[in-house]
């Protein structure tokens, strides 16, 4: 099936077949880059779950190993679960996973590399005395899942943590060690959110209030604030907030409780499709890097059909916003750039209500960067005119998608769009008067919403096609800009430099192979745009399993 074999990606990762999910115990060691990951190797649906292996010197090439971690025990034979790796002071390495029991109780086990001096960490040991933590009373057997990278307590000590709920309140347990084998748990939780239901893979690290270098998990200090994430099973959202840790009692305060974890109107890693991820700090370039699972969002039947499902993101690096202290900033690794080909440059003034083809051939795996201004003149007028709709209740998710014309916008791209247009996904912005929010400061009168409209992506009915996305900060001065990154049937858009990411899954029928088109677009009533940007085409990676000739011997 000609449409089917189209959809498979060129330079994201996805095992060569079946099912993938979650990004487990990220870590670099000896010159490589290690990416582990929810596996069932007999099926491309959930199920039967190993750890897969990959390695790789830049994140962008792989290589495939041999699975890491199978079910060959009592404590992990339903399944071996997510987890998270940690470095000991002595340069080892710990992981913690959870096992789903023979009698399906969630327990957390011990793995360590058989060989450290071993680059490719190709055999795991899992430690005879396993499980190290089962459910404590008051937890239910199937609640009790992801254990965290530990961190370093002011006292010498490892904490970890891990995701569970009480009734309905979502909530992230704390226990310390100094061995990984005998843990103390504390009475006292990292911190809860009422009807939010199971947290699943909680992550919990630091961010710099000053400086844009990723910090190593233990480091804590007057300059940083403390990010917990978690990933709510019941709406399959990952949610996160900016906080403050507390070593002493092991607790974190949300900076904004408006705002807190996992609230609906609570900040997230990307308003589309994108879940169960996990950060690691990478010591190679001093960066923190966010990997996250994007599940498809056609049928089952369908991924039966073309035999995978599921990809990862473009590795992400992850940063606070330090100019507004209020989001995080999420980029694609700079190692995606060595995929960039040919470019071609564009400066391109948009009247309203139009859209003009943008020549650069095929567009099926693409690198786009852009940055639009709207006429001074057209946003005053705007602004004297008091019978313009304000626009109050705008939202991407909810106000119609980008066919509903305003008067500022929507403007933007429609990627992997067909010549006529019956196929296309519009990636776009939304400007409207300003009205309080609690992300915007007080310098901007304009509110602007980044959103990505899928409910035109394909003549498939079998596919979930959202209007996704949010509202954006924008700041005083700042030009409104977009990068997105297409890759067959992933559109991964970033607005305003990383701080509102949408991620979406898309399956043209007909734009598909050369047919593959983009367009700009300006369905604004009023507004004149001025857009400049830049168009790569994209190489593929080399993503294959690993062959002695790999080691350059
Ligand atoms: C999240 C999750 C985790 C669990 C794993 C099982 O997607 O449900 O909570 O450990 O997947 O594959």
């Amino acid at each position: 099936n000609t449409i089917l074999s189209w959809q498979r990606t060129a330079f994201h990762f996805q095992p060569e077949k079946n099912w993938m999910n979650d990004p487990n115990g990220p870590l670099y060691y000896k010159g490589w880059y290690h990416f582990f990951y929810q596996y069932n190797p007999n099926a491309a649906v959930w199920g039967d779950i190993v750890w897969g292996h990959a390695v790789s010197k830049d994140l962008i090439h792989w290589l495939y190993l041999p699975f890491a971690l199978v079910p060959d025990q009592w404590y992990d034979a339903n399944g071996v679960w997510t987890g998270s790796a940690t470095f000991l002071d002595d340069g080892s390495i710990v992981m913690l996973y959870t096992g789903s029991t023979d009698k399906f109780v969630q327990v957390q086990n011990l793995a360590y590399p058989e060989d450290l001096s071993d680059p490719l960490l190709l055999k795991w040991t899992k430690y005879p005395g396993n499980p190290v933590l089962v459910p404590p009373p008051g937890i239910g057997e199937k609640d009790f899942r992801d254990p965290t990278t530990a961190w370093k307590t002011s006292a010498g000590k490892w904490r970890i943590t891990i995701g569970s709920k009480v009734n309905k309140t979502g909530i992230s347990l704390i226990y310390d060690t100094t061995d990984f084998k005998t843990y103390e748990k504390h009475d006292t939780w990292l911190h809860q959110v009422p009807n939010t239901g199971m947290w699943e893979c909680v992550d919990f690290y630091p961010v710099s209030k000053t400086k844009t270098k990723g910090l190593d998990t233990s480091v804590n200090g007057r300059d940083v604030k403390h990010i917990v994430k978690a990933s709510m099973d019941d709406t399959r959202i990952d949610h996160y907030a900016i906080g403050t840790y507390y070593d002493s009692n092991a607790t974190w305060v949300p900076d904004n409780p408006a705002i807190d974890v996992g609230v609906s109107t609570g900040l997230r890693y990307d308003y589309g499709k994108y879940y169960a991820s996990k950060t690691f700090y990478d010591q190679n370039k001093g960066r923190r890097i966010l990997w996250g699972w994007i599940g498809e969002s056609d049928s089952e039947a369908a991924d039966v059909q073309k035999g995978w499902s599921s990809v990862q993101g473009i590795p992400r690096t992850v940063v606070l916003d330090t100019k507004t202290k209020k989001t995080l900033v999420q980029w694609p690794i700079k190692e995606i750039e060595s995929l960039r080909l040919t470019s071609k440059k564009f400066h391109m003034k948009v009247e309203p209500g139009t859209v003009v083809p943008v020549e650069v051939g095929p567009a099926a795996q693409l690198d786009i960067e852009a940055e639009f201004t709207i006429k001074k003149s057209d946003v005053d007028i705007i602004f004297g005119d008091d019978s313009v709709d304000t626009d109050k209740e705008f939202s991407c998710e909810t106000s119609g998608g980008s066919t509903v014309r305003g008067a500022l916008g929507p403007f933007g791209f429609s990627v992997l769009a067909d010549q006529s247009l019956s196929e296309q996904t519009p990636v776009y912005f939304y400007v409207t008067k300003g009205k309080d929010s609690k992300l915007s400061g007080k310098d901007s009168k304009l509110s602007t919403f980044f959103c990505t409209d899928t409910s035109r992506s394909t003549k498939a009915n079998d596919v979930v096609k959202p209007v996704y996305g949010s509202f954006v900060p924008v700041l005083k001065g700042e030009k409104l800009t977009m990068r997105i990154i297409i890759d067959h049937s992933i559109v991964e858009a970033f607005g305003q430099g990383g701080r509102t990411c949408i991620s979406s899954r898309v399956y043209p029928t007909n734009a598909i192979y050369g047919a593959t088109k983009l367009y700009l677009f300006n369905n604004a009533i009023d507004a004149t745009v001025t857009a400049s940007f830049k168009v790569w085409q994209m190489n593929s990676a080399f993503i294959h399993p690993f062959s002695a000739d790999d080691l350059g011997v």
